[in-house]
C-alpha cells in the first residue's frame, strides 16, 4: 500500500553561487505515527536531495538550532508536528548561511 505524502516546499538559496532564493518541492511519504517537521527535513536529505541544508541540535526542543518558518510561523522544526502542505523558510532570510539554515540559529 502506497503511504499518504505531503507537499513540502523548501527555500533553497547559496549566497555564494545563486543570484536569487527560490522554492523546491518535495512530496514527502508520511510515516506511521506521529511525524515532526524535523522528520520530513531529515527524510528529504536521506532520501530525496542530500544536498539540502539545514540545522539541528538536541532534536528535543532545548537548544533551540532547529527554528524555522513553517507557513510563515517560527517554530522548532524538532517539536512541530508535520501535516498538511508546508512551506519552509529560515527563521531570518537576510541571515541565510544555506538553505534553511541561517546565520541567527
Ligand atoms: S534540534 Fe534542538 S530544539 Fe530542535
Amino acid at each position: 500500500m502506497t503511504r499518504p505524502t505531503i507537499k513540502v516546499r523548501c527555500f533553497r538559496y547559496d549566497p555564494e553561487t545563486d543570484a536569487e532564493p527560490r522554492f523546491q518541492e518535495y512530496q514527502v511519504p508520511m510515516e506511521d505515527g506521529e511525524m515532526s517537521v524535523l522528520d520530513c527535513l531529515r527524510h528529504i536529505r536521506e532520501h530525496l536531495d542530500p544536498g539540502l541544508a539545514f540545522f539541528a541540535g538536541c532534536h528535543l526542543g532545548f537548544c533551540q538550532r532547529c527554528t524555522l518558518r513553517v507557513n510563515g510561523k517560527v517554530v522548532l522544526a524538532c517539536e512541530t508536528t508535520a501535516g498538511g502542505d508546508m512551506d519552509l523558510e529560515p527563521v531570518n532570510a537576510d541571515e541565510v548561511i544555506r538553505d534553511l539554515w541561517c546565520g541567527s540559529t
